[in-house]
Parts: C-alpha cells; sequence; structure tokens
C-alpha cells in the first residue's frame, strides 16, 4: 500500500514539473491576465482551443499574429504537443 502511494506521488510531481507554465507568467501575468508585451490577447480570455491552436501553431513556426510570434516559437518548441494541449486546457476559460 505504501509503495502505491509514493508511486503515485512521484507519478504526480513528475507530471507536474512537465507543465510548467511559470515561465509564461513573466509575460502573461501570473493568471494569465496581462497583455504580454502590450500586443498578445488577454489568455486568461481565450477558450481552450483557441488557445490550443495558438500553441500549436506557434510551435510549427505558422503564426506570427503581431510580429512577435518568434517569441513564442522558441518557448512552444521546447513542449510536446500533448504538453501543449494540457496547458491550453488548464489555463482557457
Ligand atoms: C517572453 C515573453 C513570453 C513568454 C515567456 C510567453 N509568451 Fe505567450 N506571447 C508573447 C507574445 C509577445 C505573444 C504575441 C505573439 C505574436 O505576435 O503572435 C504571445 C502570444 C501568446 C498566445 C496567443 C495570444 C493571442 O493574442 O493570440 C498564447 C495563447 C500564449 N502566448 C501563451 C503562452 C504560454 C502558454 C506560454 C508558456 C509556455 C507563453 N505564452 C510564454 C509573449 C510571451
Amino acid at each position: 500500500m505504501k509503495l502505491i502511494v509514493l508511486l503515485f506521488v512521484l507519478y504526480s510531481s513528475v507530471l507536474f514539473a512537465q507543465v510548467n507554465i511559470d515561465e509564461c507568467k513573466k509575460c502573461h501575468g501570473e493568471k494569465f491576465e496581462k497583455i504580454a508585451y502590450g500586443v498578445s490577447e488577454i489568455v486568461k480570455n481565450m477558450s481552450k482551443l483557441e488557445i490550443e491552436k495558438a500553441l500549436l501553431a506557434y510551435k510549427s513556426g505558422k503564426r506570427d499574429k503581431y510580429g512577435m510570434g518568434l517569441i513564442m516559437k522558441l518557448r512552444t518548441r521546447f513542449y510536446k504537443v500533448n504538453k501543449l494541449k494540457e496547458i491550453a486546457k488548464k489555463i482557457g476559460r
């Protein structure tokens, strides 16, 4: 029983560590309530799907809405597609 609990704790902390959105907050605000660099949408007002689409497009270099897409491309390329979807679910409304 103890082992199962321990494994679960380990597993969830790994999951947690992988979705590290602290970095995003520097630009998008603690609750994603800021307009990053004075251009972006307020991310917390975007839907989960919108965010997911935006992040995947940044990752593949297809999105550059305000001429700062490169900033997001450099961030999103380190995340796997599944992680980006997870992040979108976490921060979208
Ligand atoms: C260095 C600052 C910075 C960091 C860090 C950053 N972003 Fe951004 N983000 C921006 C800028 C600037 C834009 C607008 C890019 C453009 O021109 O399309 C943007 C755009 C976005 C958009 C689309 C908003 C729109 O207006 O369509 C989403 C969603 C987003 N970021 C989420 C994230 C997430 C999630 C992270 C963390 C993995 C992150 N950002 C990290 C600066 C940042």
